[in-house]
């Protein structure tokens, strides 16, 4: 349902009871309703697999790659940091802030940094180290993964 459809099936429904309500609250119903499907890109209950043994920069433990994976994360791509020898972390590259796309680290010790108002997130867990310059940031959307050391296939779940 559209956001203009809900807004009238909204005006509709509360005319039709008799309520009256006021402007403020007509307003935080329909807001209700838009931040519930705020965030269309990621549908649960999908598996997402990725050989990691394809991905030359992930051999060492504490290595970060950025992957493009189909239909995973809206499109938009995701780091894949391997924190183990069989443990991965999966966190989406869109920033939390205003929508830019984080940059890989740039050295084996640097974090992730986003180059619109250089928020700053950790390279193992996508968690919000340093604030943009303005407003604020929260942690990466961080994604299930589970590896399999034997077929050397990270399975990613939304
Ligand atoms: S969009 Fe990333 S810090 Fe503003």
């Amino acid at each position: 349902m559209s956001t203009q459809s809900r807004r009238n099936f909204l005006r509709q429904a509360t005319a039709s009871v008799g309520l009256v309500l006021s402007a403020p609250v007509i307003a935080g119903i329909v807001s209700g309703c838009e931040k519930d499907e705020s965030d269309p890109t990621s549908p649960t209950g999908q598996t997402f697999p990725i050989d990691i043994t394809k991905i030359s920069e992930l051999s060492a433990i504490g290595s970060i790659s950025l992957q493009a994976v189909t239909d995973l994360n809206g499109g938009e791509p995701v780091f894949i940091s391997r924190i183990g020898a069989s443990t991965f972390a999966v966190f989406s590259s869109v920033c939390t802030h205003d929508g830019c796309p984080v940059d890989l680290p740039s050295s084996t010790a640097a974090n992730c940094i986003c180059p619109c108002h250089k928020a700053e997130f950790s390279r193992t867990d996508g968690s919000v180290l340093r604030q943009p310059l303005v407003g604020s940031a929260t942690n990466l959307k961080r994604f299930s993964a589970t590896f399999d050391d034997q077929t050397g296939i990270l399975t990613v779940r939304t």
